[in-house]
This record gives structure tokens, C-alpha cells and sequence, in this order.
């Protein structure tokens, strides 16, 4: 059968006090909005349409990459009204629409297949997800008549004393049959609590219609909605929990499981092992028997097996193979390090290449350089690649050994097999097999200190 999904993403998110549209906020580092898209397509809808409003332009710009449509609601009348902005994207469609919420992000691809199955082998009009809350407060209410059919839902606000104290809610995730819900929208009215227009009305309707409505009970895990920042922090835990499980399961060792966080999309193979205040986000692969010690940020970036990684920040860059990091070393974007490289302490890469087997062990900052194998950085060189108004290049061969203390003013060039002293400034190029020194000459002035009387 046909079908496409509605994800709800115009709303106000008040609750959240926030200049940032609610679906925006990100859940282990990605926006719920993108989460909920990215289950959809992992549940086979090919057709998405996000209903926008309020931050569209944002909303849109976060979304861009992922070849789904929009519908614009202007004003926020409520979730019924967000689903009438869509009839146009609905009119000409046959089957199933599902609709989903952008602040719910914990729903799995595997539960939106069943669900999707539930509905067509129940061969109902619309269906919904449901959960059994504890605390159901600010949900919607499942009325059931005596034959346990779903009869209708009782948003929060509205509801009777003896309505609140049912905990069977609405996850605000459906189902519908396109031609039904479209003959049904317009019957939707805003006399309630809220004089908005409830997509939750719907139900009822189709109920008045004769008409079967399903309804399919799952973990309230699954459910849960983010309308306030402590619940944003409640899902982002139990979305820490399920990623770092996942890990587990396949291989890694995660010494504190609370204390790491990996975002949703990173890959990450046997045997590594990630202790404490990890963060490890984007596109991120790290690869087989990596060591990653306390207190590291990696970003979307390419860590090869057996890299050992401490207290560093690496971002948009790859790490080859046997390679280790830091202590508090920083790898800024495009860069592109060897195998068996020594990246030591407060090292700076910045858009540059290091060759295998090269050793920049402490206090050195590479910029916009293309460096050899073999090479050995003394402590504190510097390349100087910026002249106050333009990026400049290096390049240095293999097997080049810089002394401690040497800035290379870019653009310059040291051949392969090349040593320079400790203290030189480079301007001109070091050719093949030359030592380069360039700094005062030394002058030793002998009994200076006597003749000077300054011995006390
Ligand atoms: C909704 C349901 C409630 C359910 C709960 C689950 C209704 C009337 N109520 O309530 O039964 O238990 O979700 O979390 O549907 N949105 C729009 N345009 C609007 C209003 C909302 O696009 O005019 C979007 C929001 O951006 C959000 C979603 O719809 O992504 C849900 O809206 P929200 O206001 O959070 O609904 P709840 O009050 O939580
Ligand atoms: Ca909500």
C-alpha cells in the first residue's frame, strides 16, 4: 500500500523557554527533528513531509540534507490545524499517512514497522500508539468503551477528575487512511480548553463514522515527548543508555556508560575500549582496538584501529592506524595523520597532512603544512603560516628533523632528509641532505661578569 508520513514540527515549544524552535534541540547530538526523519526512513517511508511554523526557516536549513517536503503552518491553531497545512501534500494520495511527532525521538524503526502492519492487518481507519504512563501529566487520555475499543481521547487540559486518573495515554503517533482523515479534518472544531484544534478529535470522529480505530500499546520509553528542558534531559539519557548498549553488544567496552556519550550515527568497531567523559559525535568511525582515556571530543572524524587517544579534541580529521593523541592535543578540521604517528601534548594541527612514523611530541603547532614520514618536531616549533592576511603553505619531507624551537615561515619548503637547528627561523628552503641554521651566531664575551663588577 501506498504511504507517507506527517512529522509535526510547527509548534511553539513554550515549555522549552528557549529561542530555539523545540525540534531543534538536539538529543545525543542530533535534533530531534532529524532523529525522528532518520527512523522514518529506517522504517521504509520514502515519502516525508514536515509541517513548519514556528523557526521555519531554521527548521528547514537543519533538515536540508534529507530529501523531505515541507507544509507551513502560520499560525499555531493546534495539532489538527498542523495537519490541515498539509492537505495539499495529502490530496492526491492514496493510503496510509502515518503522523508523527518532531519532539518524540525515542521511537525505533523496528516499533513504527509493526505499527504500520497492525494497522493494515486490523484493517482499521486509523490507529494509534498508546503507552501506560506512571505519571501521565500533561498527556492525552485513552477513553475505552466496555468492549475495549479505543472511543476517544481526552486531552489533559480537558479532562474529568475521573478521567485524569487513566494512564493508558495518546503517544501522539497515528495512523489514518488518507481519504478518511481528509473527510474528517474539517469536522475538527477548537471548543476546548485550549480553543486549539485537536488532531486528537479525529477519533472520535471516525468512531461517529462507525468506523474500526486501532490502537497499539508499546513501552512508554518509546513515547515519550519532550516539552520541557528536564525531559529533554530524561530522553537523552535513556537514548545514552540504548547507543552505548548497542556498542556494548557488538564489542566495545564502555567502562561508565553514564558518563560517555556517542551520538546516534557513530560507528564503532570490537575491542575498543572508552573510559570516562568521552564525547564522540557526528559522523564519527572508530575503528578496531582503540584506547580512547579519559576526556576527549571527537567529531565527525576517522580513527584507525589501535589509535590511542587522551584528553584531546579532534575534529573533521582522520587518525591512521597505531597512531597515539595527546595528552591535550588538538586536531582541527581536515587534517589527515599517519600510521604510527606521536601526537604529543598541547600539539596544534590545523589542515594538514603528517606522514607515517612521524613524532611531534610536545608544544608545536602545524598549520596548512604537508609533512613526510619519518619526521621527528623538537619541542615548540611553530609554523608560521599566517601573515596577517593570507594562509600560506609548508612542505617538509620525510625524514626531516626540525631542532626544538624553530618557526618555518610560511610558504617555505625542507627537502627529505633534511636537519635544522634548534632555535632557527626558515624562510628560504632546506634543500636535500643540508643542515639549515639559521640564528645569531653565538658570541661568548669572557670575564664579562667581573669586569662589569657584578659578582657579589
Ligand atoms: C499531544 C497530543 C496528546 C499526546 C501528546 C504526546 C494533541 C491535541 N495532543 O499533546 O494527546 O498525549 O502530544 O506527546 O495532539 N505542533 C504543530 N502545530 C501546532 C501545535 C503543535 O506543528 O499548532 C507540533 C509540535 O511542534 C509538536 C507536536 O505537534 O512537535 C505536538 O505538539 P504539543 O503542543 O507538544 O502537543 P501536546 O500538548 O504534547
Ligand atoms: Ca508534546
Amino acid at each position: 500500500m501506498n504511504k507517507c508520513v506527517l512529522i509535526l514540527a510547527g509548534g511553539k515549544g513554550k515549555r522549552m523557554k528557549s529561542d530555539l524552535p523545540k525540534v531543534l534541540h538536539k538529543v545525543c547530538g542530533k535534533e530531534m527533528i532529524n532523529h525522528v526523519i532518520d527512523v522514518m526512513r529506517k522504517a521504509d517511508f520514502q515519502d516525508v513531509n514536515v509541517i513548519i511554523g514556528k523557526g521555519a526557516d531554521q527548521v528547514k536549513a537543519a533538515t536540508k540534507d534529507r530529501n523531505i517536503t515541507y507544509s507551513f503552518q502560520g499560525e499555531q491553531l493546534g495539532t489538527g490545524h498542523a495537519v490541515m497545512c498539509a492537505k495539499d501534500f495529502l490530496k492526491d494520495k492514496d493510503g496510509i499517512v502515518a503522523i508523527f511527532a518532531g519532539d518524540a525521538p525515542l521511537i525505533s524503526d523496528e516499533t513504527v514497522k509493526k505499527f504500520i502492519k497492525f494497522h493494515e492487518q486490523g484493517k482499521y481507519k486509523a490507529t494509534l500508539l498508546t503507552s501506560i504512563l506512571e505519571h501521565p501529566d500533561g498527556y492525552g487520555r485513552i477513553i475505552r468503551n466496555s468492549e475495549d475499543c479505543v472511543e476517544k481521547i481526552v486531552e489533559h487540559k480537558d479532562c474529568s477528575s475521573e478521567e485524569l486518573t487513566i494512564k493508558e495515554v495518546n503517544a501522539a503517533m497515528y495512523c489514518f487512511d488518507i481519504k478518511t482523515l481528509l473527510r474528517g479534518l474539517d469536522k475538527i472544531k477548537n471548543d476546548n480548553a485550549q480553543k486549539e484544534y485537536y488532531l486528537t478529535d479525529m477519533i472520535e470522529i471516525i468512531r461517529a463514522s462507525g468506523e474500526k480505530v486501532g490502537a497499539m500499546p508499546i513501552n512508554f520509553e518509546e513515547t515519550l515527548g519532550v516539552n520541557s528542558r528536564v525531559q529533554l534531559s530524561e530522553v537523552e539519557s535513556i537514548m545514552r543508555k540504548r547507543i552505548n548498549n548497542r556498542h556494548m553488544e557488538n564489542g566495545v567496552t564502555i567502562i561508565d556508560t553514564n558518563c560517555t556519550y556517542i551520538g546516534e550515527d557513530v560507528q564503532i568497531e570490537r575491542d575498543t575500549i572508552i573510559y570516562p567523559g568521552n564525547v564522540i559525535e557526528g559522523l564519527s568511525v572508530i575503528k578496531k582496538g582503540c584506547i580512547l582515556y579519559p576526556n576527549s571530543r571527537i567529531v565527525d572524524s576517522i580513527i584507525d584501529d589501535n589509535v590511542t587517544i587522551q584528553s584531546s579534541v579532534i575534529l573533521e580529521s582522520k587518525i591512521g592506524k597505531n597512531t597515539t593523541v595527546g595528552p591535550f592535543a588538538y586536531i582541527r578540521p581536515e587534517s589527515n595523520i599517519g600510521t604510527e604517528v606521536r601526537i604529543g601534548d598541547f600539539v596544534e594541527i590545523k589542515k594538514s597532512k603528517i606522514g607515517d612514523h612521524t613524532k611531534v611530541s610536545h608544544l608545536t603547532y602545524i598549520g596548512d603544512a604537508e609533512v613526510g614520514s619519518d619526521c621527528n618536531f623538537g619541542c615548540g616549533t611553530v609554523v608560521v603560516n599566517y601573515d596577517g592576511k593570507e594562509k600560506h603553505k609548508t612542505i617538509i619531507g620525510n625524514n626531516s628533523f626540525i631542532g626544538c624551537n624553530t618557526n618555518l615561515v610560511s610558504p617555505v619548503e625542507v627537502e627529505d632528509n633534511t636537519y635544522i637547528a634548534a632555535g632557527s627561523t626558515i624562510t628560504e628552503k632546506v634543500p636535500k641532505g643540508s643542515l639549515a641554521i639559521a640564528r645569531a651566531k653565538q658570541v661568548n664575551k669572557k670575564d664579562w661578569v667581573s669586569k662589569k663588577n657584578l659578582k657579589k
